[in-house]
């Protein structure tokens, strides 16, 4: 049996349409959701995610402003951007693009950053409200995740949710947000000897290794759902996910394709966290 197919692009249209209700009736009120993004150097796939997330703020009636720096730009001064941008009222949010260039120490810009400003979530202040439970801005491709799971109409509460990958940005976090939800939660990781195993209970399976079509069928208990985080360029310049859709789909519950899966949800996320902070900031 063919698996049900989750789209991303749905959902992501579902939030972006009461994220722009939103707006409008923020704007009546004279507050208008601001974020800014700032992008260091040249990186082509960098370029690609900033041109998207200025284009989300046109569309959804949002202030933008998009500082582009050439790679020679110090630490101290990318510093100094941040301060005004922190500063700024009319920017709720702000976003650096990762990477950054190698003399610039990611730690200190993302620690710069207001904790009421950090749409991505990566501030150790936002990581730390995120481990406690407190009210946080969730960083996007994990809260991503979840919305997914949930508008797709399936039950987390109890449910046992395998995490392959566990990295800062997506494994670790969408951990702690499956176990908000009730989940209990295994973790795999490159060092897992028994992976396939332990993917094979997973009711909810979530996979963030960034290796291109390296799950197949043998990870997957018949009807469980399957999200792929992956975005793998292939060498012919197509796009893989890190689950083998086609071998997968024929024995998995509802699954994410790549792309159209996960992907779409990233920049929604990131433009609800900024209305999120502009009611917080101006409420
Ligand atoms: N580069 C790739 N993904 C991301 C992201 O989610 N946030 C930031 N700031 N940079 C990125």
């Amino acid at each position: 049996m063919t698996a049900s197919i989750i789209s991303g692009k749905k959902v992501s249209d579902e939030i972006r349409g009461s994220i722009s209700d939103e707006v409008k009736e923020l704007v009546s009120k004279n507050v208008v959701p601001g974020l800014a993004v700032v992008l260091v150097g040249e990186d082509a796939a960098s370029q690609v995610y900033v041109r998207n997330k200025e284009k989300a703020c046109h569309d959804l009636g949002f202030y933008s402003e998009v500082h582009r720096l050439p790679a020679e730009t110090s630490e101290q001064q990318l510093l100094a951007l941040v301060d005004t941008l922190n500063q700024q009222d009319t920017i709720d949010g702000i976003l650096v693009q990762l990477p950054l260039p190698s003399h610039i120490n990611e730690k200190s810009v993302i620690n710069a950053i207001s904790v009421h400003k950090d749409v991505d979530g990566f501030h150790p202040v936002n990581v730390g409200n995120l481990v406690i439970g407190d009210d946080s801005l969730l960083p996007c491709t994990p809260a991503g995740v979840i919305e997914l799971i949930k508008r797709a109409g399936v039950e987390l509460s109890g449910k046992h949710a395998v995490v392959i990958g566990r990295s800062n940005i997506v494994g670790k976090p969408v951990s702690l947000l499956l176990q908000r939800e009730n989940a209990t939660v295994t973790m795999c990781h490159s060092r897992t000897s028994n992976m396939a195993e332990l993917a094979r209970q997973a009711d909810v399976l979530v996979v963030a290794i960034g290796r291109a079509n390296f799950i197949d069928s043998s990870y997957v208990k018949p009807g469980a759902v399957v999200i792929d985080v992956g975005m793998n360029r292939l060498e012919n310049g197509k796009l893989a996910g890190d689950v083998d859709f086609e071998s997968v789909k024929e024995v998995s519950g509802p699954i994410t394709p790549v792309p159209g899966g996960v992907g779409p949800m990233t920049i929604t996320m990131l433009m609800k966290n900024t209305l999120t902070a502009a009611k917080r900031n101006h409420g």
